[in-house]
């Protein structure tokens, strides 16, 4: 199934309403009308994938220090809510495989960001990512994008698991993008907002690729972005967005 890009893509889930990364902010996500959601993925002590942004547990679970440190079991244990608000208490940190579950149940797409792993650990962890990919997303749905900053982690999730779109995260116009946007035979270039210009934009539809920008909360800004030629933004208010982008660009 060819990859179609939306215009909205809930960033984190839907992270100015509900915690981050949790299973609360996709359903969060899909209550505001996103049809795709963005997550970050990481790897535990014990070899397992579960979705936080930071390498460490301190700003928005209950646990501290570096989360590649603790088993899976320990990172089920926290509270990644109260931070967010009294109501989100008690709202855990999911593994991926809850992730792909909850995913499936609200019929979203999603973009799998793999993060930077700390100790280098990158092909360990997009290999676990792309295991778990093929074992638990549904056949009859279109395969997720899979995005990464680290060319090992796409190059790996390339090699294993070919079939899944990927998509080059960037920040800034670095000089040689085409040429590390192909090493990995990327689809989409997931590129910065601010560094989001009208050439640049041009360039990288001229060369072929899907672009989406992070991270866009401001409507108006998201509205110039597509009609510059961008398919699709990530945004903490994928309601608020997809309410401007509704009225046309
Ligand atoms: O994938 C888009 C965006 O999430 C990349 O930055 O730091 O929010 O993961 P970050
Ligand atoms: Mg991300």
């Amino acid at each position: 199934m060819a990859l179609q890009l939306p215009q909205v893509i809930g960033h984190r889930g839907a992270a100015l309403a509900a915690p981050e990364n949790t299973l609360e902010g996709f359903r969060e996500a899909a209550r505001q009308g996103a049809k795709w959601v963005e997550f970050d993925v990481g790897l535990s002590a014990d070899g397992q994938c579960f979705v936080l942004h930071d390498d460490t547990l301190d700003r928005t679970t209950s646990g501290k220090g570096p989360a590649h440190l603790k088993s899976i079991a320990e990172l089920k244990s926290l509270d990644a809510g109260f931070w967010f608000g009294k109501s989100f208490e008690g709202a855990r940190l999911p593994t991926l495989a809850e992730t792909i579950a909850c995913l499936t149940e609200l019929d979203l797409m999603a973009n799998v960001e793999i993060k930077a792993a700390p100790e280098k650990r990158h092909a360990e962890l997009a290999k676990a990512v792309m295991t778990e990919l093929r074992k638990l997303w549904p056949a009859a749905k279109p395969k997720p994008l899979i995005s990464s900053f680290e060319l090992e982690c796409l190059r790996t999730a390339h090699a294993e698991a070919p079939e899944f779109p990927r998509g080059y995260l960037i920040w800034g116009r670095e000089v040689d993008w085409l040429a590390k946007a192909r090493s990995v035979a990327a689809a989409t270039m997931n590129i910065d907002t601010d560094h989001a210009t009208q050439g640049w934009m041009t360039e990288l539809k001229q060369a072929g690729y899907g672009v989406l920008v992070w991270t866009v909360n401001a409507p108006e800004r998201a509205a110039r972005l597509i009609e510059w030629g961008a398919d699709g933004v990530f945004t903490d208010a994928p309601g608020a967005v997809l309410a401007r982008l509704a009225k046309g660009v």
